[in-house]
């Protein structure tokens, strides 16, 4: 399969590309480094992209750009980083993808428990993944060809101590499992889901 992971130099990023680039073609796309760089708050830039790519099976993204801070400094203006970021950004790289994406190819967005339990810190994290599971949902419905879409949402994952103490009581996600329900998406049926990998 030929694979588009945005935000491969990520985290999440980097372990996806090093567990698929065995057996598929990776396209490695970030906004600085990668194969291809893009920025998905542009959608020029992800026209460009996709431009650039010509046609793919799969699509991974775990670009999702937020703001994290406290709420007295939540405003607008930072609130905007995620609905710009995490949410149209990956909104977009759905809707201008399907019109390069082949029939009965898949885009796997990413999303997290935020959604459902909330933390200090990540309310702008929580509000645009629902946002994005409800696209999902939506999408799945009008795609035509075969063309799937799914959504994975871990909690905070083994590779980000840094994030330990923001997830008091949560047992991290291990990137295998992080993997795994990347692995269900992307070569599995299901459609219109959101995954959670623990
Ligand atoms: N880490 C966790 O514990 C955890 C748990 C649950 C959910 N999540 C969610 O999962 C996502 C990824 O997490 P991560 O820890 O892998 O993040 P990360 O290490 O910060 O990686 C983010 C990746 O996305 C790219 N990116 C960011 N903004 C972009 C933009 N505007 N255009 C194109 N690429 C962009 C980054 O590259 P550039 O900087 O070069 O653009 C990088 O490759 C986030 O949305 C996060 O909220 C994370």
């Amino acid at each position: 399969m030929k694979i588009i992971i945005v935000g491969a130099t990520g985290t999440m990023g980097m372990h996806l590309t090093n567990a698929f680039e065995k057996e598929h073609e990776i396209i490695r796309v970030a906004s600085k480094g990668g194969d291809i760089e893009a920025d998905i708050t542009s959608t020029e830039s992800i026209e460009n992209m996709f431009k650039q790519v010509g046609t793919f099976d799969a699509l991974i993204s775990t670009a999702g750009p937020t703001y994290v801070g406290t709420w007295k400094n939540l405003t607008d203006k930072e609130f905007r980083k995620g609905v710009e970021g995490k949410m149209m950004g990956q909104i977009n790289l759905v809707l201008i993808g399907q019109h390069y994406i082949n029939p009965k190819g898949s885009f796997t967005l990413i999303t997290g428990a935020l959604t459902h339990d909330p933390q200090k810190n990540f309310a702008n994290a929580s509000a645009v993944n629902g946002a994005v599971e409800g696209f999902v949902r939506a999408a799945a419905i009008e795609l035509e060809n075969g063309i799937r879409i799914n959504a994975v949402s871990p909690t905070v994952i083994e590779n980000s101590p840094h994030y330990f103490p923001y997830f008091p009581g949560d047992i991290p996600v291990t990137m295998q499992q992080l993997e795994y329900g990347f692995r269900k998406s992307i070569f599995g049926a299901n459609t219109g889901q959101v995954i959670k990998p623990y």
